[in-house]
């Protein structure tokens, strides 16, 4: 064979099975056995082999991983991935419904689209003239890792799009999906595990997790993950619906879920949710709820985002799966707060996909009220992605072994005396300096959702805080390569890396910083809240009850604690150690700022002619509590005009240059948001 005919042999047989690869991951329609598929893949990589300068990246014989990587490149997002609000009930999503018929000033129905919730991990896929460039998992929203390699071995990722049936393929895609991994293809890796004495994934989803994170593509390679696109991070030009989308997806040649749905208003979309819960069980992959988007992606922007998730989406999940199991112990869990927690140590069972081996009991006063005793048979329940906990005990299963469970006096680690304070639920081990305390406020300081630090373990943690090497957070920043070398299962190598960790999280964003401290009823949520209503750590430090109150999500409760927290020299010290080791949190980017929940933020509002139901000098306050700025002349600058009673020529300069009026009344209702 001469090289010319060779080249076009391979262009042959590479769009043949790209055509027959398409068939089977996005149609669901093969046309050949997969024996005729796997012949072809032969033949092609005999020529690739006989004519190496014709084998191209793109080929689909590329898939099978390359060398190993030290660890991912980080990529930032070319518009944060957001994730998604829950609701848990019926009530809960028609709120949602009704809250953007609000904001959208609709009397009719919206329309969405209601598609699956898979259960997997998401995954960004960026292409550039059609072809694959980089792949990215979510990471904190901003920033992910980039793992191009490993997202190339999977057999429903598009190296190459198609050519859609009309129009041309956008220059730049940003495509976001979820990497799933299906319950039989699942049920055969661990088989394939245990034989080789490996340990069996817990469920589809950390399976596919950990799959895709592997620093050796060659082992992701042999995974059977697949890949289900519903999202786009740019916007597509001529695109502006999700259904329209979702099409375009399916023609550039990425799989994606046949079982989305257009409901017109909230009725449809719950007997689309009641349809899929009746046939949750029989998928081949796991569901845990639906996710309902405004279809329209121009109502979408309208209603914008709020704390990391969009406004016009939710996560209707699936009630929490339940289960029967035995309670073989019950122990105690000292918390950061010393708070103790009840936890029953279960025979372990699977729930919802996932083993469950532990369950919270929350509190004396839970274990009383259930009255759950070791050795009895409870009920226990997994809600979304919440600690399982026993719902109730399964008395015709009790026998007289079952044994009631005494509070200790004493803190079961430090031996600290153990309170219960007024009007409190729970009890606490009232010594500062308990270990468990400590080790607990370490672990959520590092959690990937505070300041995320890699390599920093519980055993880790706890050999620190045994070993008295780090007594508060920041002395983590002071910790020396001989030293962590010098530690259990820590070599030279670890050492590095998690020196190298803690430097990288030194710049997390502020928010995330804010929720690792670790003050009383600020989660990931509130944190967020602070930092977009006071921009800076020293803003929210000198803070009054009042200013904290002002903030719209922040309850007395919270602003307290928030006071309490930064009014403790010790914790005040604690943050500038950390400053002085470099510990520096990345603030707000601007356009964070202005996607907060205010509605007229960044905007620059012009007012013009009478108001009737307040004077300027209200109305200005108003707009400035809204986040908008009060500027006297039209420019093109301006976002917004405010037209009373006789508005005059400004009126008319708004109009020419096509700046938003709105009257009094729309005024009055975009304030009562
Ligand atoms: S849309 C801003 N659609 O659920 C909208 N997400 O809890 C972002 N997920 O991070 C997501 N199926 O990993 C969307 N059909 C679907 C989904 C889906 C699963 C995951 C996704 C996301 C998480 C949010």
């Amino acid at each position: 064979m001469t090289p010319q005919e060779a080249t076009a042999r391979i262009a042959t047989l590479i769009e043949e099975i790209n055509e027959h690869a398409y068939r089977y991951h996005v149609l669901d329609d093969p046309a050949i056995s997969d024996a005729a598929y796997d012949q072809l893949m032969r033949d092609l990589e005999d020529l690739e082999t006989r004519f190496p300068d014709l084998a191209s990246d793109d080929s689909p014989t590329r898939r099978v991983g390359g060398p190993i990587l030290d660890s991912f490149k980080e990529y930032r997002h070319p518009t944060p991935m957001l994730s998604l609000q829950n609701a848990f009930s019926e009530e809960e999503f028609f709120e949602f419904d009704r809250r953007i018929r609000q904001k959208l000033d609709f009397s009719s129905a919206v329309v969405y689209m209601a598609e699956p919730k898979l259960d997997g991990v998401a995954l960004e896929l960026v292409y550039a003239a059609g072809t694959l460039e980089t792949a990215a998992t979510r990471g904190d929203g901003t920033t992910g890792e980039n793992v191009s390699a490993n997202a190339r071995t999977i057999r429903s990722v598009p190296l190459k799009l198609r050519s859609p049936a009309t129009g041309s393929i956008p220059e730049r895609l940003a495509i976001r999906g979820e990497v799933i991994i299906l319950k039989e293809d699942f049920e055969k890796l661990n088989r394939r595990q245990e034989e080789a004495g490996e340990k069996a994934f817990a469920n589809p989803r950390n399976a596919a997790a950990g799959s895709l994170r592997q620093l050796d593509s060659r082992i992701t390679a042999g995974r059977p993950l697949s890949a289900c696109m519903y999202a786009t991070g740019l916007d597509v030009p001529g695109i502006e619906t999700q259904e329209k989308l979702l099409a375009l997806l399916k023609n550039l040649g990425f799989s994606t879920n046949p079982l989305a749905r257009k409901c017109t208003g909230a009725d449809e979309v719950l007997a689309a949710y009641h349809d899929l819960l009746d046939r949750r069980f029989d998928l081949p992959y796991e569901v845990d709820g639906l996710v309902v988007k405004v279809d329209s992606y121009d109502l979408q922007k309208q209603l914008g985002e709020i704390s990391r998730s969009p406004r016009w989406a939710i996560a209707y999940k699936f009630p929490a799966v339940q289960e029967t199991t035995e309670v073989m112990d019950i122990t105690i869990q000292v918390g950061r707060t010393g708070a103790l927690t009840p936890v029953a140590r279960l025979s372990p069972v699977r729930v919802g996909g996932v083993e469950v081996s532990r369950a919270t009991l929350h509190n004396q006063d839970e274990i009383e009220r259930k009255d759950v005793r070791m050795g009895d048979t409870v009920f226990i329940q997994r809600a979304g992605d919440v600690i399982p906990e026993v719902v109730s005990v399964v008395l015709e299963k009790r026998t007289d072994a079952a044994h009631r469970f005494v509070f200790p006096k004493n803190c079961p680690v430090c031996g600290g005396l153990v309170v219960r304070p007024e009007g409190e639920a729970a009890h606490r081990c009232t010594n500062m300096n308990c270990p468990a305390q400590l080790q607990a406020r370490i672990r959520h300081f590092a959690q990937r959702t505070a300041m995320d630090i890699e390599g920093l373990g519980d055993k880790l943690v706890a050999q620190l805080v045994e070993r008295e090497l780090v007594k508060d957070v920041a002395d983590l920043y002071h910790l020396d390569h001989p030293t962590l070398a010098g530690l259990e299962r820590m070599a030279d190598k670890s050492a590095g890396n998690l020196i190298e960790a803690f430097e990288r999280s030194k710049t997390r964003e502020l928010s995330r910083f804010v929720y690792a401290l670790g003050i009383r009823h600020v989660g990931e949520h509130i944190a967020v809240l602070l930092v977009r209503a006071f921009g800076s750590l020293e803003k929210i430090q000198t803070a009054s009850q009042d200013d904290l109150e002002a903030v719209a999500g922040i309850g007395p409760e919270v602003a307290a604690s928030v006071r309490d927290f930064f009014g403790e020299k010790k914790n005040l010290e604690v943050i500038a150690r950390m400053h002085q080791a470099g510990v520096k949190p990345r603030p707000p980017e601007p356009e964070e700022i202005e996607t907060s929940e205010k509605p007229l933020s960044g905007k620059n509002v012009v007012l013009t002619g009478k108001l009737t139901s307040m004077p300027r000098s209200k109305a200005q306050a108003l707009i400035k509590r809204m986040g908008g700025k009060v500027t006297s002349s039209i420019s093109k600058k301006t976002g917004l005009v405010i037209a009373g009673d006789n508005p005059g020529s400004k009126l008319e300069k708004a109009k020419k240059l096509g700046v938003r009026v709105i009257d009094e009344n729309e005024f009055l209702s975009l304030s009562a948001d």
